[in-house]
């Protein structure tokens, strides 16, 4: 049997045989698209080099694309399990010439590949072509396919178009025919839609380019894009026309059966068929990025999930099954998408969180459904407030509603639905309106409001395209921004990171798409309206950014990059601060910008030098480690019970990101005893720790009471630090002329060195001082029977007078003392009374009259010992004698 596997390997390896670079499959989340909502054909990567905007460094190229169609212009959602070939998840196979190769060789290639390649008999093929291609029809004649299996066709099937505008150009298609066991007619004819005559590739001869207006253009080169459902061929290889017995996709039937201990092909085989199929969109929608939501894409995973899980439901599981089917999409196809075997944990937990949830209400609303279906008349449709309350309670998307009532062949009042969610709405807009919110904010809740979330593309890329939704200026809202004028922009989705926990907005440039010289600065970014709308500040540099069109976007790549390391690298700091003082360590509060980053929490003495080498060291351990760092998304209870360090009293939503990294050498705290560091984060991280580089700590201080601050650097900016420190200290041992160790010493010598001079010179000046000079040499008197020593000195200090005052003292053996000595712009006063005169004089009046007299304030001691200050040196003998006075009575 030719496995899927198989015709992949052959398809693309054929093609790489005939020089075609095998270019991997791009994301579901289309980079390069603001319009579209999931990839959902094989060129939709390749649409810039189709138009001649970009080039590669190949010209042919093939893949293996994943698509979804589910939600906007190609919804499969709702016939997947009912029918043979419909599809949420399909792989298209293609081959790609961009100006190279044309219709001459397209056509051969694919009839050599289904012909010789793949073996499928010739006599069973068909091909179409565009009614008025005459070459294509003359190359399939030249290829061997008679006239009579070449049908021309007149009408839009055989002329290929992306959307509304973009590439397009005529096609031919082939077709297998089953054989008559099944009904149906070749294209072209009323049976068409019957599922005997299937197509199997279309061969796209990209020649024009449609624009919004209607007209076309010739495109400057010719093209060939070309789609093959791998999943239809697999069937048809494999012996039968439904898409949902080829072996990949039985394989996950077997797997939903096994998980459910029921018959694959029993009465719940429709179940099986959507389980399968949802599990591979929903699987791969994740792996790329896509979170449930109430909003745009995370609606439409959200949707999808549910239908699935109520399929699982009817299947009688009492308990979460989707997540258990996830190895087994896996091993068939890790080893061609390795994104999913990335990805496993995250799709596991995703799939098990939503359906643990969601069946808390599931039986609760299928009840009510059943209640009010029993009192309606026979096939009367299902009134619309029972379909909103079945969404705004239960949490049944309307397609599920809708799904339900199919097997009873009932429809929804989709009307009653509409008006009843406008009135939700409505309600939502008064409530939030009349709380009190200034007017310039309400600009921002009317854009929720009106068209949801942004889409945040930035945890997985830095550059993408988005569609203006809506321009302001000075708080309203205006149709367009001219050169030099300021203002914001809002976009469907946008890769540029919203200030939020810490984190500043991104930088970076939008450049519109119909003309690539128009360029806007973006200035930050920030959420508003309640953190759904994403507002870049813009400065537009040249041309005009008008609402509705589509700009390409651009993250300042080495901004982010800087600010990813610092995000990161305070997780690290965080933890290794737990570990070394303790678990009390809680964050309040940090800054994670490009050039530093900053880390408050809650600590109350200041840490040791010892502590900071240690927690700078274990961030180090922990980059130069390199593990992966991982995202999870879980409840925030669950999150918790882990050990996820959150913001105390910070709101959570109902789904958090958990982000860790590091893991433990040795045994140590941390649920699952390996995990380094573990927390709530809503940030953009580094891939790998060791992408931090180098981190480097710059201070440690008090914040505010009970908590301590510190900042650090990463990457290169530490480099640079830690360059800084080492360039001073090789200046220092230059100056020491000594290095290292020997520095230090030399330095701490050099500083006790320094105070036994301080205290040998503040000794001299003092003998000096004694020894009568300089200035005026002491002058002993009697008054009123004390002796008494007054003295004006320079080059003493302040604090040298209390000593002199004692020697004073004791060389008069009784009697008062005044010491005044100018130090330069301040005078010091100083005084002194020996015991046993104290009762009869103070020191401290002697100094308050000196002090008086020098034009100061003032002046305080013992009566044995005062001291006090002025300014005015000149009027010293003034002072003299105010103490004089003093004494005299
Ligand atoms: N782009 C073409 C298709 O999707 C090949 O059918």
């Amino acid at each position: 049997m030719t496995s899927l596997n198989d015709i992949r390997s052959t398809f693309l390896g054929y093609f790489e045989k005939q020089g075609h670079r095998v270019v991997p499959s791009s994301p579901l989340v289309p980079r390069n698209d603001p319009t579209l909502m999931f990839a959902n054909s094989g060129m939709v990567q390749f649409k810039n080099l189709f138009t001649g905007v970009e080039t590669r460094d190949y010209k042919r190229a093939t893949t293996a694309q994943k698509c979804v169609r589910a939600g906007g212009k190609h919804n499969d959602l709702d016939n997947v399990g009912y029918t043979a070939r419909h599809h949420t998840f399909f792989e298209m196979m293609g081959n790609f010439s961009f100006g190279d190769y044309f219709k001459t060789e397209a056509i051969p290639f694919a009839w050599n590949l289904v012909t010789r390649e793949l073996g499928i008999d010739p006599k069973r093929l068909l091909v179409t072509v565009y009614h008025t291609d005459d070459e294509a029809a003359r190359i399939w004649k030249s290829v061997g396919v008679p006239d009579d299996r070449i049908i021309r066709i007149a009408t839009n099937d055989n002329f290929w178009m992306m959307g509304p505008t973009g590439p397009c150009g005529p096609c031919t298609e082939i077709f297998f025919d089953h054989g008559d066991r099944y009904w149906g007619g070749p294209p072209g004819s009323p049976e068409e839609d019957g599922d005997r005559f299937v197509e199997i590739w279309n061969l796209v001869f990209m020649q024009n380019e449609q624009f919004e207006d209607g007209s076309m253009r010739a495109l400057d080169m010719q093209s060939i894009d070309t789609g093959m459902g791998i999943e239809r061929v697999a069937a048809l290889l494999q012996g039968t026309n439904d898409n949902y017995g080829t072996d990949l996709i039985r394989a996950l039937i077997e797997a939903s059966a096994d998980a459910t201990s029921s018959d694959p092909d029993g009465p719940g085989k429709t179940h099986h068929r959507v389980i399968a199929d949802h599990l591979r969109s929903t699987s791969f929608l994740i792996a790329d990025g896509v979170m449930p939501s109430n909003d745009g894409r995370g609606y439409v995973l959200r949707r999808i999930m549910r239908r699935a899980m109520r399929h699982a439901h009817m299947l009688g599981s009492k308990d979460p099954v989707m997540h258990r089917l996830v190895p087994a999409l896996v091993r068939q196809m890790g080893a061609a998408y390795p994104e999913l075997h990335r990805a496993q944990a995250l799709i596991e937990e995703t799939l098990k969180l939503e359906e643990t949830r969601f069946k808390t209400t599931l039986d609760r609303g299928l009840k009510l459904l059943d209640d009010e279906l029993v009192r309606l008349p026979d096939g009367a449709a299902l009134p619309g407030e029972t379909a909103f309350k079945l969404y705004d309670t239960y949490g049944f998307p309307l397609d599920l509603t809708q799904d339900v009532l199919r097997e009873r062949q009932r429809t929804v009042e989709t009307a009653g639905f509409d008006s009843a969610m406008a009135e939700q709405k409505a309600k939502a807009r008064a409530a939030w309106s009349g709380s009190g919110e200034s007017a310039d904010l309400a600009i921002w809740y009317e854009l929720a409001d009106q068209h949801g979330a942004t889409d945040f593309l930035g945890y997985d890329t830095e550059t993408a395209e988005g569609q203006m939704l809506a321009l302001i200026k000075d708080g309203a809202s205006v149709d367009a921004l001219e050169a030099g004028e300021s203002g914001w922009i809002v976009m469907n989705q946008t890769p540029f990171y919203g200030e939020s926990g810490g984190q500043v907005g991104d930088t970076g440039w939008l450049r519109r798409l119909d003309d690539e010289h128009d360029l806007a600065e973006v200035t930050d970014t920030q959420k508003m309206g309640g953190g759904k709308v994403f507002a870049h500040a813009v400065c537009v540099k040249r041309g005009r950014f008008a609402r509705g069109e589509a700009v390409a976007q651009e993250v300042d790549h080495s901004r982010r990059g800087k600010i990813r390391a610092n995000h990161s690298a305070t997780h690290l700091l965080h933890e290794a601060l737990r570990r070394a003082l303790g678990n009390h360590v809680a964050q309040r509060g940090s800054l994670n910008a490009p050039d530093r980053l900053r880390f408050d929490f809650s600590h109350a003495k200041a840490l040791t030098p010892a502590e900071i080498a240690q927690v700078e060291a274990e961030v180090n351990d922990y980059i130069r480690q390199n593990s992966p760092v991982d995202t999870r998304i879980m409840t925030p209870d669950d999150a918790r019970s882990i050990g996820a360090q959150a913001l105390f009293g910070e709101k959570y939503g109902d789904e958090v990101r958990v982000v860790s990294m590091g893991t433990l050498s040795g045994s140590g705290k941390g649920a699952d005893g390996k995990t380094y560091s573990l927390e709530l984060c809503g940030g953009t991280h580094v891939r790998q720790t060791g992408d931090i580089g180098t981190f480097a700590l710059t201070s440690e201080s008090a914040s505010s009471a009970g908590v301590r601050r510190i900042e650090a650097l990463t990457g290169q900016a530490a480099m640079d630090e830690l360059r800084g420190r080492d360039h001073a200290l090789s200046r220092i041992e230059g100056l020491l002329k000594a290095n290292g160790a020997e520095a230090v010493s030399r330095v701490a010598a050099l500083l006790d060195e320094r105070r036994k001079l301080d205290n040998e010179v503040a000794q001299l000046r003092r003998d000096l001082a004694m020894s009568g000079g300089p200035g005026e040499g002491p002058q002993t008197r009697e008054i009123n029977g004390v002796s008494f020593v007054a003295q004006v000195l320079t080059g003493v200090q302040g604090k040298d007078l209390p000593p002199l005052v004692d020697d004073h003292k004791a060389r008069l053996g009784s009697g008062a003392v005044l010491l005044i000595a100018d130090t330069g712009g301040k005078v010091a006063v100083a005084a002194g009374v020996t015991a046993d005169m104290t009762d009869r004089v103070s020191a401290v009046d002697i100094v308050k009259a000196a002090v008086a007299a020098l034009g100061g304030k003032g002046g305080g001691g013992r009566p044995d010992m005062a001291q006090g200050g002025a300014k005015d040196a000149d009027r010293a003998d003034d002072a003299i004698e105010a103490a004089e006075a003093v004494l005299g009575g």
